[in-house]
Formats: C-alpha cells, sequence, structure tokens
C-alpha cells in the first residue's frame, strides 16, 4: 500500500515537474520571436506600409501579421545587446519599385545594421529618428525621388560607414567613419566640393552617372586611402592632380568623361 502510494507521489511529482519545464519553456521559446523589439519593428514596418503608395510587385504582399522575420525583405537575428532574442537586423528592399515615403517610426527598429531601399520611387525626408539607430552601418537609399537639401540626418548616424546618396560639403564631418561613397546616378550637379579632400579614409569614390562639372578640387590629394576613383559620365574639365595617382597618371591624367576609372 505504501509503495502505491510513494508510486503515486512519484507520478505527481513527475507531472508537476514537466508542467513548471514546459511553463519555463514556452516564455522563453515565444519570447525569441515574440519579444518587444519584434513588436516595436511590426509596428514600424506597419506605418511604413501605410505610407506606401504603390507596389506594383507586391513585394510587401508578405507583410501581415506579427512575425516579421517572415517578411520579404526583412532579415532578423540575435540582438547586439541579447544574443538570446531575434530582432530586425536588415532591410533589403532593392530594385522594389515602391513608391512612398519613410516614416519617423522607423526610428523603431533600433537594432538595424543594413537598409537598403536603392531602385525604388521613395521620396520626402529621411526620417531624423534615423539618428536612433545606433547600430546602422550601410544606408543605400540611392535611385529613389528623393529630394530637398541633403540630409544632415545621415551625418548623426553614428555607426555609418556605407553611404550610398548624394553630396554635401558637410561630408567632412564624416571624415573617420565613411570608408566608401558612392553616388551613382544621383542627378548631382556643379563641382565638387573642397571638403571631399579631407576624406583620408576613403577608399571608394563613385560619382558616375551625374552632372558634375568644373575641375577636381586640388584638396583630393588629401584622400590618402583611396583605391578607387569612378568619375565616368560627367562634364569634369581640367586634369586629375597628379598626387592622387602616382602610379596610374600617365594614362588617365585627362579627365575622360566617359569611362574614367582608376584603380591604385
Ligand atoms: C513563414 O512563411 C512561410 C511561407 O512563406 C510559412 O510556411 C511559415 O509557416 C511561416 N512561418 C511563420 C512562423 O509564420
Ligand atoms: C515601376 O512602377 C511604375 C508604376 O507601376 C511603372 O510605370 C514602371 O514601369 C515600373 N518601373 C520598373 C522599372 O519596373
Ligand atoms: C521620433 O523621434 C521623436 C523625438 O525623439 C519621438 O518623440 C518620436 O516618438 C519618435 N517617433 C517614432 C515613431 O519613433
Ligand atoms: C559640359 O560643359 C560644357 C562647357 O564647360 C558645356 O558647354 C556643356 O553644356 C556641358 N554639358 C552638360 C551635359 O552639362
Amino acid at each position: 500500500m505504501a509503495s502505491y502510494y510513494l508510486d503515486l507521489l512519484i507520478h505527481w511529482v513527475f507531472i508537476v515537474v514537466i508542467l513548471l519545464i514546459s511553463l519555463k519553456l514556452k516564455p522563453l521559446e515565444s519570447q525569441k520571436l515574440n519579444n518587444p523589439r519584434l513588436m516595436q519593428a511590426h509596428a514600424a514596418l506597419e506605418a511604413w506600409t501605410h505610407c506606401m503608395t504603390s507596389d506594383p510587385n507586391k513585394i510587401t504582399s508578405t507583410w501581415s501579421g506579427p512575425n516579421v522575420c517572415n517578411y520579404t525583405g526583412i532579415y532578423c537575428a540575435p540582438a547586439p545587446d541579447d544574443s538570446t532574442i531575434f530582432t530586425v537586423a536588415g532591410i533589403d528592399l532593392k530594385n522594389a519599385n515602391i513608391s512612398g515615403s519613410l516614416p519617423e517610426d522607423l526610428g523603431l527598429l533600433t537594432d538595424l545594421d543594413f537598409f537598403h531601399i536603392n531602385s525604388n520611387r521613395f521620396t520626402g525626408p529621411l526620417p531624423e529618428n534615423f539618428t536612433k539607430l545606433a547600430y546602422l552601418y550601410e544606408l543605400d537609399i540611392s535611385f529613389n525621388q528623393f529630394s530637398g537639401p541633403f540630409p544632415q540626418v545621415v551625418l548623426a548616424i553614428p555607426s555609418l560607414r556605407y553611404l550610398d546618396i548624394s553630396i554635401p560639403s558637410s561630408v567632412a564631418k564624416m571624415k573617420d567613419t565613411l570608408n566608401e561613397i558612392i553616388i551613382s546616378n544621383t542627378g548631382l550637379t556643379g563641382p565638387l566640393p573642397q571638403e571631399i579632400g579631407y576624406l583620408d579614409k576613403v577608399t571608394v569614390f563613385d560619382v558616375s552617372f551625374n552632372r558634375l562639372e568644373g575641375e577636381l578640387p586640388g584638396t583630393m590629394q588629401g584622400m590618402k586611402s583611396l583605391e578607387q576613383l569612378v568619375l565616368k559620365h560627367n562634364n569634369f574639365s581640367g586634369v586629375v592632380p597628379t598626387s592622387i595617382f602616382e602610379t596610374a597618371v600617365d594614362t588617365y591624367s585627362h579627365i575622360d568623361n566617359i569611362g574614367c576609372i582608376f584603380k591604385r
């Protein structure tokens, strides 16, 4: 009889333990895909869809429900400061031909590492709240229909290393961080600003397919890390300062607006 009660007790203890384990596991499991950051991301992306006026290729047709990691163009990864939870690490909507604007709510995507929306038809300003994206490393908004003055906000994004946009003279403020400048086909006009020369960490400088003109600023000899300079399809005049390209200079010293590509 005693052994019967013992069996029963063990049986119940077993059930209670299983219950406790499953109760403990369940929140952990669901936390992975259902945590506050993904809920914020959901709010941000939902707000964004409301700012989209056309999506002819139906890229965002998968953008419904709370599981944002499953949306087309949305990439999730463990959070940079907490590997036990998932968060939105990247957005890649390039070549989607979407029109609309970028809402301030995108500042809710606090763990974003890359944001690629090149080749769409987005208009309007960049959200001021982009400055809150402490981990944003790559921003590519080229081939869109943004207009107006250069968005100062990008100069305040702390981790930015790769920027594909149009160029301001205040670019010099990014002296210590910017490695590549690709501002191809953005309708840029006028001469290059003198301040370009302060970017001594830039390795790739591509301003092809614009309507830039005038001589290259002499300050460009300060671009000491430059490995590749692409000037093709512009209306520059004069010569490439010899100090920029000691090796390539004989072949390419005269600016050829058709195909001026230097490598060193
Ligand atoms: C993610 O999407 C795929 C199909 O696109 C679907 O089969 C799967 O069930 C989805 N997963 C979740 C967790 O929603
Ligand atoms: C983009 O969408 C617009 C409107 O639907 C269409 O007229 C245009 O041809 C599309 N462009 C590309 C490159 O698909
Ligand atoms: C954008 O930034 C402002 C100012 O910090 C803040 O009040 C607002 O809540 C932010 N909006 C979103 C949607 O993140
Ligand atoms: C290029 O510059 C020349 C003179 O500097 C000017 O006559 C010509 O119109 C310019 N072309 C373009 C496409 O801007």
